[in-house]
């Protein structure tokens, strides 16, 4: 089975969607990791109810990134991890784990790549008043938000739509377009 590493820094709803996917069989993969950067992410609980081994660090215990992301390098080899799956992970990626995992890591990203890039991607749709919005799911290279697209899904935003509405709609959509396009990418064998 390909084993998982999902990334997570906060609530962790596509955690649970991924968890739920494996556990109903619609997702033949083994999460054999969460790897989270906020000891006080919500996400936490949820990993510890349902068994899913973690490791849980605090950056600022680290010098710089490239130590952490040694660290975690070691990690995941040590779990055997075929594809890392960033989920809420609100960090840049550096070119110490990008180098062990390119093109095995994938992430998801609350908009229609190319827009609205970074940090708050619905908040910024909604306050450009764009009526179409959506997900993507892409690799993950050295830049924010821009490795090559996987798959997207539109979300349409209505008259008088409001900024949790859309923000609800557009989760809706990454709950089942995650687990997926994780599939896919793994009856591919990518
Ligand atoms: C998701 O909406 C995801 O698309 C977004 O963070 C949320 C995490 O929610 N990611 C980014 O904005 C990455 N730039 P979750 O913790 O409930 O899965």
């Amino acid at each position: 089975k390909t084993k998982l590493a999902v990334f997570a820094s906060g609530t962790g709803s596509n955690y649970d969607a991924i968890v739920e996917a494996i556990r109903t069989n619609q997702l033949d993969a083994e999460l054999t990791i969460l790897v989270c950067d906020n000891p006080n992410a919500k996400v936490i609980e949820k990993a510890k109810a349902n068994g899913t081994p973690m490791f849980v660090f605090d950056p600022k215990q680290y010098v710089d990134k490239a130590m952490f992301e040694t660290k975690i390098v070691e990690v995941l080899q040590e779990a055997s991890v075929d594809l890392v799956i960033l989920a809420g992970y609100m960090r840049l990626v550096g070119p110490t784990l990008l180098q062990h995992f390119e093109d095995r890591m994938i992430n998801i990203h609350p908009s229609l790549l190319p827009a609205f890039p970074g940090l708050d991607a619905i908040g910024q749709a909604f306050d450009a008043g764009v009526k179409v919005s959506g997900v993507t799911i892409h690799f993950v290279d050295q830049g924010m938000d821009t490795g090559k697209i996987i798959a997207q899904e539109a979300v349409k935003i209505e008259e008088n739509m409001t900024r949790e509405a859309l923000q609800q709609a557009i989760q809706k959509v990454e709950h089942h377009l995650y687990p997926q396009t994780i599939q896919q990418l793994i009856s591919r064998g990518e």
